[in-house]
């Protein structure tokens, strides 16, 4: 039997986070999900987490929500700091394949190779982000950066549709 070549994997996890989204009773629900599902899905995927704006602190800092993997020390991350600083502060996915070149990059776990940081939008602002870090170097190429990017999408539409919601 033939094994399934990376993007019939992506096919794969894209439809189970499509399941999530419609199960899901919540974005907080559907975030925690996605990393429990992605994190256990993709082997490359060590460390799957979300920061979350918070725009009612001066100056503004990322805060860590759910996560899977090894505890980190970066609870909490400023605009200027690491590369969820500048995925956040840029409104940009960020991609690096090898983190120990790349002069922003804070530490989280000595094994980290490579990571992604994807930003998540509500009402066109930037909300938070979806982070992802490796254990091997360079694992997130196209179709993975896509699949990311789909995932936060998704949760920034879910944020959206509940901050509208009546109170
Ligand atoms: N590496 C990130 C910090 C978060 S940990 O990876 C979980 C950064 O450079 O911003």
């Amino acid at each position: 039997m033939p094994t399934s070549s990376p993007s019939d994997k992506q096919i794969e996890v894209r439809a189970a986070i499509d399941r999530l989204n419609s199960e899901s009773r919540s974005a907080e629900q559907f975030m925690k999900g996605i990393t429990l599902l992605l994190n256990e899905k993709l082997l490359k995927y060590n460390w799957v987490g979300f920061y979350m704006l918070e725009d009612s602190t001066q100056p503004p800092v990322l805060a860590l929500g759910h996560y899977q993997g090894a505890m980190t020390p970066h609870t909490r991350i400023h605009l200027n700091q690491g590369i969820c600083g500048a995925a956040a502060s840029s409104g940009k996915t960020v991609v690096v394949d090898d983190v120990s070149k790349d002069s922003r990059y804070l530490a989280c776990s000595l094994e980290t190779k490579s990571e992604i940081v994807v930003p998540i939008f509500v009402h066109g602002e930037v909300a938070g982000e979806l982070d992802i870090d490796s254990h091997f170097p360079a694992a997130f190429g196209g179709d993975d950066q896509t699949l990311v990017e789909y995932c936060a999408r998704l949760v920034g539409q879910r944020l959206e549709f509940e901050s509208v919601k009546p109170r």
